[in-house]
Protein backbone atom coordinates (compact mmCIF):
# COMPACT_ATOMS: atom_id res chain seq x y z
CA UNK A 1 0.00 0.00 0.00
CA UNK A 2 1.33 3.40 -1.14
CA UNK A 3 0.57 5.60 2.02
CA UNK A 4 2.24 9.01 1.02
CA UNK A 5 0.10 8.38 -2.24
CA UNK A 6 -3.24 8.32 0.20
CA UNK A 7 -1.85 10.97 2.66
CA UNK A 8 -1.67 13.05 -0.57
CA UNK A 9 -5.19 12.38 -1.53
CA UNK A 10 -6.36 13.06 2.32
CA UNK A 11 -5.35 16.35 1.97
CA UNK A 12 -7.01 16.92 -1.28
CA UNK A 13 -10.00 15.87 -0.35
CA UNK A 14 -9.67 18.59 2.63
CA UNK A 15 -8.57 21.22 -0.08
CA UNK A 16 -11.52 20.74 -2.44
CA UNK A 17 -13.85 20.87 0.31
CA UNK A 18 -12.46 24.13 1.37
CA UNK A 19 -14.11 26.94 1.26
CA UNK A 20 -11.73 29.18 1.72
CA UNK A 21 -12.07 29.73 5.81
CA UNK A 22 -13.83 27.08 6.30
CA UNK A 23 -14.72 23.88 4.85
CA UNK A 24 -17.99 21.80 3.55
CA UNK A 25 -18.48 17.84 4.51
CA UNK A 26 -18.78 17.25 1.64
CA UNK A 27 -19.44 18.94 -1.66
CA UNK A 28 -23.68 18.48 -2.74
CA UNK A 29 -24.60 16.30 0.19
CA UNK A 30 -23.61 19.10 2.68
CA UNK A 31 -22.91 22.80 1.52
CA UNK A 32 -22.64 24.51 4.65
CA UNK A 33 -20.10 24.83 7.58
CA UNK A 34 -20.92 22.30 10.46
CA UNK A 35 -20.07 22.28 13.69
CA UNK A 36 -18.30 19.12 14.69
CA UNK A 37 -17.31 18.54 11.53
CA UNK A 38 -15.65 22.09 11.14
CA UNK A 39 -13.59 20.86 14.66
CA UNK A 40 -12.29 17.83 13.12
CA UNK A 41 -11.35 19.43 9.80
CA UNK A 42 -9.48 21.80 12.49
CA UNK A 43 -7.65 18.88 13.60
CA UNK A 44 -6.65 17.57 9.71
CA UNK A 45 -5.36 20.65 9.34
CA UNK A 46 -3.00 20.76 11.94
CA UNK A 47 -1.38 18.70 10.54
CA UNK A 48 -0.28 20.65 7.49
CA UNK A 49 -1.24 24.11 7.72
CA UNK A 50 -1.83 25.27 11.53
CA UNK A 51 -2.67 28.95 10.16
CA UNK A 52 -5.94 27.24 8.19
CA UNK A 53 -6.42 25.44 10.62
CA UNK A 54 -7.57 27.99 13.14
CA UNK A 55 -8.70 30.06 10.50
CA UNK A 56 -11.54 27.07 10.67
CA UNK A 57 -12.76 27.58 14.23
CA UNK A 58 -12.82 31.13 14.06
CA UNK A 59 -15.12 31.02 11.28
CA UNK A 60 -16.95 28.53 13.02
CA UNK A 61 -17.29 30.31 15.93
CA UNK A 62 -18.63 33.67 13.69
CA UNK A 63 -21.83 31.66 14.05
CA UNK A 64 -22.19 31.86 17.85
CA UNK A 65 -25.47 33.48 19.19
CA UNK A 66 -25.46 36.66 22.11
CA UNK A 67 -26.66 32.76 24.53
CA UNK A 68 -23.08 31.31 24.05
CA UNK A 69 -25.09 28.89 21.95
CA UNK A 70 -22.68 27.52 18.74
CA UNK A 71 -25.16 26.34 16.03
CA UNK A 72 -25.02 23.22 14.13
CA UNK A 73 -24.64 24.68 10.55
CA UNK A 74 -23.81 27.72 9.56
CA UNK A 75 -25.10 29.32 6.39
CA UNK A 76 -22.09 31.41 5.39
CA UNK A 77 -23.68 31.56 1.32
CA UNK A 78 -26.60 30.39 0.25
CA UNK A 79 -26.55 27.31 -1.34
CA UNK A 80 -29.84 25.92 -2.72
CA UNK A 81 -31.00 22.37 -2.95
CA UNK A 82 -30.11 21.57 0.62
CA UNK A 83 -32.99 20.71 3.59
CA UNK A 84 -33.80 22.22 5.70
CA UNK A 85 -31.84 25.67 4.52
CA UNK A 86 -31.96 29.36 6.51
CA UNK A 87 -35.17 30.26 5.24
CA UNK A 88 -36.29 27.09 7.34
CA UNK A 89 -34.69 27.72 10.96
CA UNK A 90 -35.78 31.64 10.65
CA UNK A 91 -32.99 33.00 12.99
CA UNK A 92 -32.60 36.53 12.27
CA UNK A 93 -28.85 36.97 12.60
CA UNK A 94 -25.80 37.22 10.07
CA UNK A 95 -24.27 34.81 9.34
CA UNK A 96 -27.89 32.44 9.38
CA UNK A 97 -27.87 29.87 11.31
CA UNK A 98 -29.56 26.94 12.55
CA UNK A 99 -31.25 26.91 15.87
CA UNK A 100 -29.80 23.95 17.47
CA UNK A 101 -26.11 22.83 18.74
CA UNK A 102 -23.49 20.16 17.86
CA UNK A 103 -21.01 17.70 19.98
CA UNK A 104 -19.33 20.39 21.28
CA UNK A 105 -15.60 19.08 20.40
CA UNK A 106 -14.01 22.23 19.51
CA UNK A 107 -12.86 22.89 22.62
CA UNK A 108 -10.49 19.37 22.03
CA UNK A 109 -9.59 19.88 19.11
CA UNK A 110 -8.70 23.20 19.15
CA UNK A 111 -6.34 22.25 22.21
CA UNK A 112 -4.90 20.02 20.11
CA UNK A 113 -4.41 22.66 17.26
CA UNK A 114 -2.54 24.26 19.85
CA UNK A 115 -0.46 21.58 21.10
CA UNK A 116 0.77 21.05 17.64
CA UNK A 117 2.09 24.69 17.49
CA UNK A 118 2.24 26.62 20.74
CA UNK A 119 4.07 29.24 19.20
CA UNK A 120 1.55 30.31 16.53
CA UNK A 121 -1.56 29.13 18.38
CA UNK A 122 -1.15 31.16 20.88
CA UNK A 123 -3.00 34.32 19.95
CA UNK A 124 -5.65 32.64 18.39
CA UNK A 125 -6.06 30.17 21.50
CA UNK A 126 -6.24 33.44 23.78
CA UNK A 127 -8.78 34.84 21.29
CA UNK A 128 -10.72 31.77 21.08
CA UNK A 129 -10.85 30.44 24.93
CA UNK A 130 -13.86 33.10 26.11
CA UNK A 131 -15.79 31.91 23.48
CA UNK A 132 -15.43 28.02 24.01
CA UNK A 133 -16.53 28.65 27.86
CA UNK A 134 -19.25 31.07 26.74
CA UNK A 135 -20.50 27.66 24.94
CA UNK A 136 -19.69 25.64 27.64
CA UNK A 137 -21.58 27.69 29.51
CA UNK A 138 -24.51 27.41 27.56
CA UNK A 139 -24.66 23.62 27.85
CA UNK A 140 -24.46 23.65 31.84
CA UNK A 141 -27.05 26.12 31.92
CA UNK A 142 -29.61 25.14 29.30
CA UNK A 143 -29.31 21.29 29.18
CA UNK A 144 -27.04 19.78 31.54
CA UNK A 145 -29.91 17.39 34.08
CA UNK A 146 -28.36 15.81 36.93
CA UNK A 147 -24.96 15.84 35.32
CA UNK A 148 -26.06 14.25 31.82
CA UNK A 149 -26.21 16.67 28.72
CA UNK A 150 -29.93 16.54 26.76
CA UNK A 151 -30.43 17.14 23.53
CA UNK A 152 -33.43 18.64 21.92
CA UNK A 153 -33.12 17.42 18.47
CA UNK A 154 -31.77 14.16 16.89
CA UNK A 155 -29.16 16.32 14.72
CA UNK A 156 -28.04 17.64 17.80
CA UNK A 157 -26.19 14.40 18.86
CA UNK A 158 -24.61 14.32 15.05
CA UNK A 159 -25.99 10.64 15.16
CA UNK A 160 -29.23 11.82 13.65
CA UNK A 161 -31.25 8.45 13.21
CA UNK A 162 -28.92 6.81 16.53
CA UNK A 163 -32.12 4.00 17.66
CA UNK A 164 -31.62 6.23 21.10
CA UNK A 165 -34.06 8.45 19.49
CA UNK A 166 -36.64 6.42 19.20
CA UNK A 167 -39.00 6.25 22.05
CA UNK A 168 -38.88 10.11 22.42
CA UNK A 169 -39.20 10.36 18.48
CA UNK A 170 -42.59 8.25 19.07
CA UNK A 171 -43.74 11.14 20.65
CA UNK A 172 -43.74 13.73 18.08
CA UNK A 173 -46.96 15.14 16.49
CA UNK A 174 -46.21 15.22 12.63
CA UNK A 175 -49.79 16.17 11.47
CA UNK A 176 -48.93 19.68 11.00
CA UNK A 177 -45.26 19.39 9.13
CA UNK A 178 -45.45 21.38 6.01
CA UNK A 179 -44.65 20.25 3.03
CA UNK A 180 -40.93 20.06 1.88
CA UNK A 181 -38.56 18.09 -0.21
CA UNK A 182 -35.48 16.23 1.69
CA UNK A 183 -32.49 16.77 -0.74
CA UNK A 184 -30.34 14.45 0.78
CA UNK A 185 -32.13 11.32 -0.89
CA UNK A 186 -31.13 13.27 -4.45
CA UNK A 187 -27.55 12.32 -3.32
CA UNK A 188 -27.24 9.23 -1.67
CA UNK A 189 -29.83 5.74 -2.06
CA UNK A 190 -32.41 6.41 0.84
CA UNK A 191 -31.42 2.70 2.10
CA UNK A 192 -28.55 4.49 3.84
CA UNK A 193 -30.63 7.58 5.36
CA UNK A 194 -33.19 8.24 8.04
CA UNK A 195 -36.74 7.08 6.95
CA UNK A 196 -39.34 8.73 6.16
CA UNK A 197 -41.10 9.00 9.35
CA UNK A 198 -38.02 10.09 11.08
CA UNK A 199 -36.91 12.68 8.74
CA UNK A 200 -41.25 14.29 9.27
CA UNK A 201 -40.68 14.06 13.44
CA UNK A 202 -36.82 16.51 12.55
CA UNK A 203 -38.93 18.81 10.56
CA UNK A 204 -42.03 18.27 13.09
CA UNK A 205 -39.18 19.27 16.52
CA UNK A 206 -37.86 22.13 13.71
CA UNK A 207 -41.16 23.75 13.40
CA UNK A 208 -42.16 23.55 17.01
CA UNK A 209 -38.66 24.97 18.48
CA UNK A 210 -39.07 27.95 15.44
CA UNK A 211 -42.66 28.40 17.19
CA UNK A 212 -41.07 29.10 20.42
CA UNK A 213 -38.45 31.22 19.02
CA UNK A 214 -35.69 29.72 19.76
CA UNK A 215 -36.19 29.98 23.64
CA UNK A 216 -34.65 26.85 25.10
CA UNK A 217 -36.95 27.37 28.33
CA UNK A 218 -39.93 27.09 26.05
CA UNK A 219 -38.69 24.32 24.41
CA UNK A 220 -38.25 22.21 27.48
CA UNK A 221 -41.72 22.92 28.42
CA UNK A 222 -43.10 21.91 24.99
CA UNK A 223 -41.16 19.57 23.42
CA UNK A 224 -41.93 15.76 23.74
CA UNK A 225 -38.30 14.93 22.67
CA UNK A 226 -35.45 15.33 25.54
CA UNK A 227 -32.75 12.88 25.31
CA UNK A 228 -30.00 12.57 27.65
CA UNK A 229 -27.52 11.32 25.13
CA UNK A 230 -24.64 9.48 26.69
CA UNK A 231 -22.47 10.65 23.75
CA UNK A 232 -22.88 14.15 24.06
CA UNK A 233 -22.53 13.72 27.88
CA UNK A 234 -19.01 12.18 27.34
CA UNK A 235 -17.82 13.97 24.44
CA UNK A 236 -18.55 17.36 26.78
CA UNK A 237 -17.34 16.54 29.61
CA UNK A 238 -14.09 15.40 27.39
CA UNK A 239 -14.30 19.15 26.34
CA UNK A 240 -14.06 20.38 29.72
CA UNK A 241 -11.53 18.90 30.87
CA UNK A 242 -9.20 19.95 27.53
CA UNK A 243 -10.92 23.54 28.42
CA UNK A 244 -9.40 23.16 32.47
CA UNK A 245 -5.88 22.67 30.95
CA UNK A 246 -6.03 25.09 28.49
CA UNK A 247 -7.82 27.84 30.95
CA UNK A 248 -4.64 26.44 33.41
CA UNK A 249 -1.89 27.26 30.59
CA UNK A 250 -3.33 30.46 30.35
CA UNK A 251 -3.86 31.78 34.01
CA UNK A 252 -7.48 31.99 33.74
CA UNK A 253 -9.48 31.25 36.23
CA UNK A 254 -10.34 27.11 36.84
CA UNK A 255 -13.10 27.05 39.52
CA UNK A 256 -16.00 27.58 37.23
CA UNK A 257 -14.70 24.33 35.03
CA UNK A 258 -13.94 21.92 37.79
CA UNK A 259 -16.96 22.59 38.63
CA UNK A 260 -18.38 21.60 35.86
CA UNK A 261 -16.20 18.59 35.27
CA UNK A 262 -17.43 17.72 39.11
CA UNK A 263 -21.25 17.73 37.93
CA UNK A 264 -20.35 15.60 34.56
CA UNK A 265 -18.77 13.10 36.17
CA UNK A 266 -21.71 12.60 38.67
CA UNK A 267 -24.26 12.57 35.07
CA UNK A 268 -22.22 9.58 33.96
CA UNK A 269 -23.07 7.45 36.62
CA UNK A 270 -26.68 8.08 35.88
CA UNK A 271 -26.01 6.48 32.30
CA UNK A 272 -25.17 3.47 33.68
CA UNK A 273 -27.66 0.99 32.59
CA UNK A 274 -27.08 -1.84 35.28
CA UNK A 275 -29.86 -4.06 33.78
CA UNK A 276 -27.66 -4.56 30.54
CA UNK A 277 -24.25 -3.46 31.51
CA UNK A 278 -23.07 -0.74 29.79
CA UNK A 279 -23.75 2.90 29.22
CA UNK A 280 -26.91 4.60 27.84
CA UNK A 281 -28.90 7.24 26.54
CA UNK A 282 -32.02 8.30 29.31
CA UNK A 283 -35.21 9.92 27.88
CA UNK A 284 -35.71 12.46 30.33
CA UNK A 285 -39.36 12.61 29.65
CA UNK A 286 -40.07 9.32 30.83
CA UNK A 287 -36.89 8.16 33.06
CA UNK A 288 -36.29 5.18 31.04
CA UNK A 289 -33.31 4.24 29.31
CA UNK A 290 -32.94 3.66 25.68
CA UNK A 291 -31.47 0.15 25.80
CA UNK A 292 -29.32 1.01 23.45
CA UNK A 293 -25.24 -0.04 22.94
CA UNK A 294 -23.99 2.28 20.14
CA UNK A 295 -20.52 3.34 19.81
CA UNK A 296 -20.98 6.37 21.87
CA UNK A 297 -21.20 4.00 25.03
CA UNK A 298 -17.76 3.66 24.50
CA UNK A 299 -16.63 6.91 24.47
CA UNK A 300 -16.33 6.90 28.24
CA UNK A 301 -12.38 6.24 27.72
CA UNK A 302 -12.10 9.49 25.58
CA UNK A 303 -14.19 11.34 28.59
CA UNK A 304 -11.59 9.95 31.07
CA UNK A 305 -13.75 7.53 32.88
CA UNK A 306 -11.44 4.81 33.57
CA UNK A 307 -14.15 1.79 33.62
CA UNK A 308 -13.71 -1.34 32.15
CA UNK A 309 -16.85 -3.00 32.82
CA UNK A 310 -17.56 -2.23 28.91
CA UNK A 311 -15.03 -4.05 27.46
CA UNK A 312 -16.87 -7.19 27.33
CA UNK A 313 -19.11 -5.93 24.81
CA UNK A 314 -16.12 -3.98 23.11
CA UNK A 315 -14.24 -7.51 22.42
CA UNK A 316 -18.09 -9.30 21.52
CA UNK A 317 -18.33 -6.99 18.99
CA UNK A 318 -14.62 -6.64 17.48
CA UNK A 319 -15.14 -10.31 16.67
CA UNK A 320 -18.39 -9.87 15.67
CA UNK A 321 -17.07 -7.58 12.91
CA UNK A 322 -14.08 -6.52 10.31
CA UNK A 323 -14.14 -2.72 11.58
CA UNK A 324 -15.27 -1.81 14.60
CA UNK A 325 -16.93 -0.14 16.14
CA UNK A 326 -20.29 -0.10 14.55
CA UNK A 327 -23.00 2.50 15.28
CA UNK A 328 -25.26 -0.05 16.78
CA UNK A 329 -24.65 -3.54 18.37
CA UNK A 330 -24.75 -6.28 15.69
CA UNK A 331 -27.01 -8.13 17.76
CA UNK A 332 -29.40 -5.29 18.34
CA UNK A 333 -32.61 -6.48 16.11
CA UNK A 334 -32.74 -2.85 14.78
CA UNK A 335 -29.18 -2.99 13.42
CA UNK A 336 -28.91 -2.08 9.74
CA UNK A 337 -25.23 -1.97 8.59
CA UNK A 338 -25.65 0.59 5.77
CA UNK A 339 -28.43 2.93 6.94
CA UNK A 340 -26.18 5.56 8.43
CA UNK A 341 -26.14 6.02 12.41
CA UNK A 342 -27.94 2.34 12.68
CA UNK A 343 -25.29 0.07 11.80
CA UNK A 344 -22.37 1.65 9.26
CA UNK A 345 -18.83 2.31 11.09
CA UNK A 346 -17.57 5.97 11.06
CA UNK A 347 -14.23 6.53 10.89
CA UNK A 348 -14.21 9.94 13.34
CA UNK A 349 -15.96 7.59 15.87
CA UNK A 350 -13.07 4.77 15.79
CA UNK A 351 -10.86 7.60 16.41
CA UNK A 352 -11.96 9.09 19.71
CA UNK A 353 -12.92 6.01 21.08
CA UNK A 354 -9.56 4.77 19.99
CA UNK A 355 -7.71 7.53 21.56
CA UNK A 356 -9.57 7.36 24.56
CA UNK A 357 -8.52 3.36 24.53
CA UNK A 358 -5.27 4.30 23.95
CA UNK A 359 -4.73 7.14 26.52
CA UNK A 360 -6.27 4.97 29.32
CA UNK A 361 -3.79 1.89 28.50
CA UNK A 362 -5.30 -0.62 26.48
CA UNK A 363 -2.82 0.09 24.05
CA UNK A 364 -3.49 -3.04 21.90
CA UNK A 365 -7.24 -2.31 21.80
CA UNK A 366 -6.42 0.78 20.98
CA UNK A 367 -4.16 -0.18 18.14
CA UNK A 368 -6.28 -2.87 16.60
CA UNK A 369 -8.83 -0.32 15.74
CA UNK A 370 -6.37 2.52 14.40
CA UNK A 371 -5.18 -0.46 11.89
CA UNK A 372 -8.60 -1.85 11.21
CA UNK A 373 -9.59 1.94 10.19
CA UNK A 374 -6.81 2.58 8.72
CA UNK A 375 -7.23 -0.79 6.02
CA UNK A 376 -10.66 0.69 5.68
CA UNK A 377 -10.36 3.85 4.31
CA UNK A 378 -6.80 2.71 2.94
CA UNK A 379 -8.62 -0.28 0.71
CA UNK A 380 -12.35 1.88 0.46
CA UNK A 381 -11.49 5.88 0.32
CA UNK A 382 -12.69 8.54 2.36
CA UNK A 383 -16.31 8.14 2.49
CA UNK A 384 -18.70 9.65 5.37
CA UNK A 385 -19.28 5.79 6.86
CA UNK A 386 -19.17 1.89 5.76
CA UNK A 387 -20.33 -1.62 6.33
CA UNK A 388 -18.70 -2.60 9.50
CA UNK A 389 -18.78 -6.53 8.08
CA UNK A 390 -17.48 -5.58 4.78
CA UNK A 391 -16.47 -2.01 4.63
CA UNK A 392 -18.56 -1.30 1.59
CA UNK A 393 -18.21 2.74 1.17
CA UNK A 394 -21.71 4.40 1.93
CA UNK A 395 -22.74 7.72 2.15
CA UNK A 396 -21.21 10.99 0.76
CA UNK A 397 -18.05 10.64 -0.71
CA UNK A 398 -14.60 12.43 -0.42
CA UNK A 399 -15.36 13.77 3.14
CA UNK A 400 -13.58 15.74 5.00
CA UNK A 401 -13.55 13.82 8.56
CA UNK A 402 -12.39 10.75 7.30
CA UNK A 403 -9.88 12.56 5.40
CA UNK A 404 -9.10 14.39 8.32
CA UNK A 405 -8.96 11.64 11.04
CA UNK A 406 -6.78 9.47 8.18
CA UNK A 407 -4.32 12.69 8.56
CA UNK A 408 -4.16 12.46 12.34
CA UNK A 409 -4.75 9.71 13.66
CA UNK A 410 -5.52 6.41 10.87
CA UNK A 411 -2.24 7.22 8.63
CA UNK A 412 1.20 5.03 9.60
CA UNK A 413 2.47 8.39 9.13
CA UNK A 414 0.16 10.51 11.62
CA UNK A 415 1.82 12.19 15.02
CA UNK A 416 -0.53 10.57 17.06
CA UNK A 417 -0.62 13.22 18.73
CA UNK A 418 -3.88 14.34 20.59
C1 LIG B 1 -25.00 14.15 9.34
C2 LIG B 1 -24.29 13.50 10.53
C3 LIG B 1 -23.72 14.58 11.42
C4 LIG B 1 -22.80 15.47 10.60
C5 LIG B 1 -23.48 16.00 9.33
C6 LIG B 1 -22.50 16.66 8.37
O1 LIG B 1 -26.07 14.92 9.73
O2 LIG B 1 -25.16 12.68 11.25
O3 LIG B 1 -23.03 14.03 12.50
O4 LIG B 1 -22.32 16.52 11.35
O5 LIG B 1 -24.08 14.95 8.64
O6 LIG B 1 -21.46 15.78 8.06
Amino acid sequence: MNYDKIDKKARKVMETNDRGLYTVPTKGLYPYQWNWDSAFAAWGFSSFDPKRAWAELETLFQGQWDTGMVPHIVFHKQSYGYFPGPDVWDIPRVPHTSGISQPPIAATMARSVYEADKHYGRVHMELLFGRLVSWHRWWMRNRVEDGMVAITHPWESGRDNALDWDAALAGVDTSQVCEYHRSDTDHVDPSMRPSQLDYDRYVALVQLARESNWDEKTIAEKSPFRVADVGMTFMFLRACRDLLSIAAEFDQGTDEIEGWIQTLKQGVKSHWNEARGFYDSVNLRTGAFTNTLSSASFLNWYAGIRDDRQLKHLHRILDQVRYGIPSLDPEDPHFDKLRYWRGPVWGMMNALIGIGLAETGHTVLAERLRKDTQELIAEHGFYEYFCPVDGASAGGGAFTWTAAIWLTWASPHAKGRF
